[in-house]
């Protein structure tokens, strides 16, 4: 079965086409995936105006949907799908609704059904089927991993879920205040970096700190910012007092020292660390109190490389795997939604009337 995917639920608009077989053993493949990114819009201000990202929606859709078509070697008059999936929620109202419509006419060009998907279990699904490396040929993973437990870190939510089976989750916990993407991109922001944050962070991070000056005793400026709620029992985030410490380290320091690139790297480093630290042990914890057999990771954060290696050396004296998608499959696109939409179709959960469908911001995964 052939499966449109349209993600608009924030500012990237993603249109995938995949090939799905199998009821058991589901697999796909993916013909075409186009990601009209809107960064360099939100660039400007640091982060995402809904009614701006709506209107880049309306541009990009049709043209992102003739590219996929085209990709895919489908006539665009008749392109010969059997169904459109459509991110309801969670996510930003007037971007939802902009996806929505468009669904919901070209169902009734095409007279074909619209399945609904939940943006979370997007991120969450593209793990479970997509092999570690590349977009290649897709490996179904749906073996021996249940129970497992989902770390689903985006721009917009931090959530820990329960994974029993195949569609049944249960939120174990979520973040209080900021998502732990919000808070990349947040402090990316005080240190004067672009938009999004975690990508320029992570760059940052990732290279080495300067030796030690000759008669200095320590390396570097020695900051070091708080793990928020990393000891409390339950499975919550906070992100929100973490930007404030990078704010009042910010302000405390004299002009030329927080310009400097020694302290910019130096504080992405230990910004990045210090999120990292939170997700992997309170993930760990919830695997190990569930008796997970594997970890799933998704969202946009999941692309960070630093996080993917330290979650994995963790897991590597346990029996617990870990399952997470390539980086280009963790930010938001169609493919996920398609993916997800395949899923649901499976169960035949959705409605059968598209006209019916309503956009839902604060929509569950549960
Ligand atoms: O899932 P996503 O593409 O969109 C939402 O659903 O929000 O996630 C976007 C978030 C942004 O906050 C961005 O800074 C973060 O994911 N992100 C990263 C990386 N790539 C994207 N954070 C850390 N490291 C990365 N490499
Ligand atoms: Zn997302």
């Amino acid at each position: 079965m052939r499966i449109m995917g349209i993600e608009t639920s924030c500012d990237d608009t993603g249109i995938s086409i995949i090939e799905a077989k199998g009821r058991k053993n589901p697999s796909f493949c993916i013909l075409a995936n186009t990601v009209a990114s809107q960064i360099k819009i939100h660039q400007k201000y640091g982060g995402v105006y809904p009614n701006l990202a709506k209107r880049e929606h309306e541009t990009n859709l049709p043209i992102a949907i003739a590219q996929a078509l085209k990709a895919a070697k489908l006539d665009p008059s008749r392109p010969r799908l059997d169904a459109l999936a459509i991110t309801y929620g969670p996510g930003l109202a007037p971007c939802l609704w902009t996806g929505l419509n468009t669904a919901q006419k070209l169902a009734r060009q095409w007279n074909i059904p619209i399945i609904p998907v939940n943006h979370m279990e997007g991120h969450l699904l593209i793990s479970l089927f997509m092999p570690k490396r590349g977009l290649g040929v897709p490996k179904p993973r749906l073996g021996n991993i249940f129970p497992a437990i989902a770390l689903l870190v985006s721009g917009g939510h931090t959530q820990l879920v329960l994974v029993s089976a195949l569609g049944k989750y249960k939120l174990l916990g979520e973040t209080r205040d900021d998502a732990a993407g919000e808070c990349f991109d947040k402090t990316a922001r005080i240190l004067g970096l672009p938009y999004p944050g975690g990508p320029a962070i992570a760059k940052l991070a990732a290279m080495p700190l300067p030796k030690p000056r000759l008669g200095t005793p320590k390396r570097g400026l020695g900051m070091k910012l708080p793990r928020p709620m990393l000891t409390t029992k339950d499975y919550d985030f906070s992100f929100s007092g973490l930007k404030t410490a990078v704010l009042y380290d910010w302000k405390a320091r004299p002009k030329k020292v927080r310009e400097s690139a020694e302290y910019v790297r130096e504080m992405a480093k230990e910004i990045q660390q210090a999120i990292i630290d939170v997700l992997v042990l309170k993930t760990l914890r919830a695997a190990n109190e569930y008796r997970a057999k594997s970890i799933i990771l998704g969202g946009g954060v999941a692309a960070n490389k630093e996080l993917r290696k330290q979650l994995r050396y963790k897991l590597q004296t346990t029996s617990c795997k870990l399952l997470v998608a390539p980086p280009a499959l963790c930010t938001d696109n169609g493919a996920m939604v398609a993916v997800a939409g395949y899923a649901t179709w499976l169960k035949g959960k959705y409605p059968k009337n598209p006209e019916t469908l309503r956009a839902q911001p604060n929509a569950s995964i549960e």
